[in-house]
């Protein structure tokens, strides 16, 4: 498992270390542009920043006044009982819902002061892979991952075909995977596909809902291991929502509760599970959360030992 977690993250380093600068992305990723924030001694520039946003539908109120602030070049573990209102936060980030109150800025900008335009170039700053993975069933997986290359960026089919296939390396996935269509894949790779299309426009921001979820462990933990290096190789922010306790232990630098319609906390992990709330304790302190962090605890002790 540890040699194929590495055969994964290594492919994606290769394969990224020797992208040709052709799509623009090294240019794209422009200076700091959001408030910064002191956490930890440290000065953390602010890359979306959530304030008082109240979401509702008919009369069911999801949040009340939901703060919350993702720092530039963290992975954000987003944790919460189910419909507690993880993916309508992240949808409301993207700007997929139009909030009752409050306001969101993502790198700097605020979604409903934009003009049509200026909506559309901060959108094409963000991947996205939706909890269901979204993929357009009557397209081929290459066909999926250039839908956005030739409609936001304006490539012709052939060369979004060609970096498209360069995305699913990316991913981890064979050449092969990208003549199937969706239905053909294991679940495994229809993440790795959706991944691959998050990754299309080299996003400032992933943001991921549930990536996971469905997996076995072993491709869970690859899955952990790719987002990883490719937030090492390329400085995005991740945005990740999750049930996955090993997710969180491996790969989230903090962890943001949604509790009682709004961020309980949000902070390292070891802050997080101590709170005294009764679904926080039931979730890291019972018999999956000790496990999980065991495995944590026995895997950060190997890697201690072989260096
Ligand atoms: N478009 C919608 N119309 C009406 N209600 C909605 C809509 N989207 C979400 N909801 C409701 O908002 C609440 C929060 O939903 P959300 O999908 O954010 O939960 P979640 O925390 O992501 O849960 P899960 O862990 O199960 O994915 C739920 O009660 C859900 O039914
Ligand atoms: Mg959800």
């Amino acid at each position: 498992m540890v040699n194929n977690q590495a055969g994964v993250a290594d492919n994606a380093a290769e394969i990224v270390a020797g992208r040709s600068a052709a799509d623009g992305s090294e240019a794209r990723r422009g200076p700091a542009q959001g408030e910064t924030h002191r956490q930890h001694g440290k000065e953390e520039e602010v890359v979306i920043e959530v304030r008082d946003l109240t979401n509702r539908f008919a009369r069911q109120v999801v949040h009340h006044k939901l703060n919350l602030d993702v720092y530039r070049g963290e992975v954000l573990g987003v944790i919460g009982g189910s419909g507690a209102g993880k993916s309508v936060l992240l949808r409301s980030i993207v700007g997929l819902e139009t909030p009752a109150s409050g306001r969101v800025r993502v790198l700097g900008q605020d979604f409903s002061s934009l003009a049509p335009e200026r909506r559309s170039a901060l959108e094409r700053r963000f991947g996205v892979l939706f909890q269901s993975g979204a993929l357009f069933s009557s397209l081929t997986v290459v066909e999926n991952i250039a839908v956005p290359l030739i409609e936001n960026v304006g490539l012709d089919r052939p060369e979004a075909e060609h970096l498209a296939e360069v995305k699913l390396a990316l991913a981890g996935l064979p050449a092969s995977a990208g003549a199937k269509y969706p239905a053909a894949l294991s679940g495994g790779m229809v993440k790795r596909a959706a991944l691959a299309r998050a990754l299309a426009l080299d996003p400032d921001i992933l943001f991921l809902d549930e990536p996971t979820a469905g997996l076995d462990p072993i491709s869970a933990a690859e899955f952990d291991q790719l987002i990883l290096t490719l937030r090492d190789a390329l400085g995005f922010t991740v945005f990740l929502v999750t049930h996955d306790l090993d997710t969180l232990y491996a790969i989230c630098d903090r962890v943001a509760v949604l509790s009682d319609k709004r961020v309980l906390a949000a902070d390292k992990l070891d802050v997080v599970q101590a709170i005294n709330d009764p679904w926080v304790q039931a979730y890291f302190h019972g018999p999956r959360g000790r496990a999980a962090r065991q495995a944590s605890q026995a895997s950060r002790q190997q890697t201690t030992e072989t260096h």
